[in-house]
């Protein structure tokens, strides 16, 4: 696997292998990589020629009393676990490599609408700060394929509709959630929680499940769907911060007689947020 810090040595790496006619496939990370992230990977692998992964922390997308420093760096490991699931290239940019200045750049990809919803309540800035790495990290290795996983269901919806109003030669590909035996999405941030924190944690996709069950079974009390279930999650020890029952397609609140749909849900647990969604066709 090669390991490139710089565009320009991403570029002329990349320019071959298109020169070349092969398939790039593209997995952005930030790092601290588990079988989720893999997923990812070896989906890429599947179908193209060319794997390249990245692994950038991204300053813009974490707000001020966020994570950012505290954030899981293993890039020792991760690099071993790249090579041993066929990764072609790592790109692995300094922070100065993508914002010069150390902090940002002038221009700002975002998606109003979606972006102040749901996570954007709490975060107004996150999806502001993945519309923009994204689409810059995309520019900088324009691939055929990128991969992003269902786990963020609203990141991948943003970037889906990012870029297609932009019109990025890039085909999205949603790969489904990596889940531990207990149900809970594999999530880097798992590793702040205590062993008796992530039993807590695994009831929040139980949750999905359970109103998942009860829509299918002919409710559409959304209102009060989403108020129990927050509820059940401040019973469980949570610090809930949504539950909400969306269409599937836009992320907008679900109206009586949609029949694809997604629910949302994040909740802290002692100052860990967590989130998950599930998807299903009504029909
Ligand atoms: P990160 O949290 O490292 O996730 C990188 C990719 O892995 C994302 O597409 C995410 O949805 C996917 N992923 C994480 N956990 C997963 C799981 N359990 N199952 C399947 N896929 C999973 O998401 C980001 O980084 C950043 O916002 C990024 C897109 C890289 C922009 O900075």
């Amino acid at each position: 696997m090669q390991v490139i810090h710089s565009t320009d040595d991403l570029r002329n790496s990349l320019n071959k292998a298109r020169a070349g006619g092969l398939m790039v496939g593209f997995v952005p990370t930030m790092g601290n990589l588990h079988e989720g992230h893999i997923s990812l990977v070896e989906a890429a692998r599947k179908e193209c020629d060319v794997v390249v992964a990245s692994i950038f922390v991204n300053p813009l997308q974490f707000g001020i009393n966020e994570d950012l420093d505290t954030y899981p760096r293993t890039l020792e490991e991760d690099k071993a676990l790249l090579i041993s699931n066929g990764c072609d290239i790592l790109f692995a940019p300094s922070v100065r490599e993508m914002y010069p200045d150390g902090k940002g750049i002038a221009t700002i990809v975002d998606m109003p609408e979606l972006s102040q919803l749901h996570c954007g309540i709490s975060r107004p800035q996150f999806f502001k700060g993945v519309a923009t790495v994204v689409v810059k990290l995309l520019c900088m290795v324009l691939p055929d394929i990128a991969y992003f996983g269902e786990k963020d269901r609203q990141q991948l919806t943003i970037v889906r509709q990012v870029i297609n109003d932009l019109s990025i030669p890039v085909q999205i590909t949603g790969v489904p959630t990596k889940r531990a035996a207990s149900g809970l999405a594999l999530s880097s941030r798992n590793s702040y929680l205590s062993a008796d924190e992530l039993s807590i944690a695994a009831s929040l996709y139980q949750l999905l499940k359970d109103v998942g069950q009860q829509l299918q079974a002919g409710c559409q009390d959304y209102d009060r769907l989403e108020a129990e279930a927050v509820q059940r999650l401040a019973m469980l020890g949570f610090k809930p911060d949504y539950f909400h029952i969306c269409q599937h397609q836009s992320l907008l609140p679900v109206q009586p007689g949609d029949v694809e749909i997604t629910i949302l849900a994040a909740a802290s647990l002692n100052g860990t947020r967590l989130i998950d969604n599930i998807a299903f066709n009504l029909s």
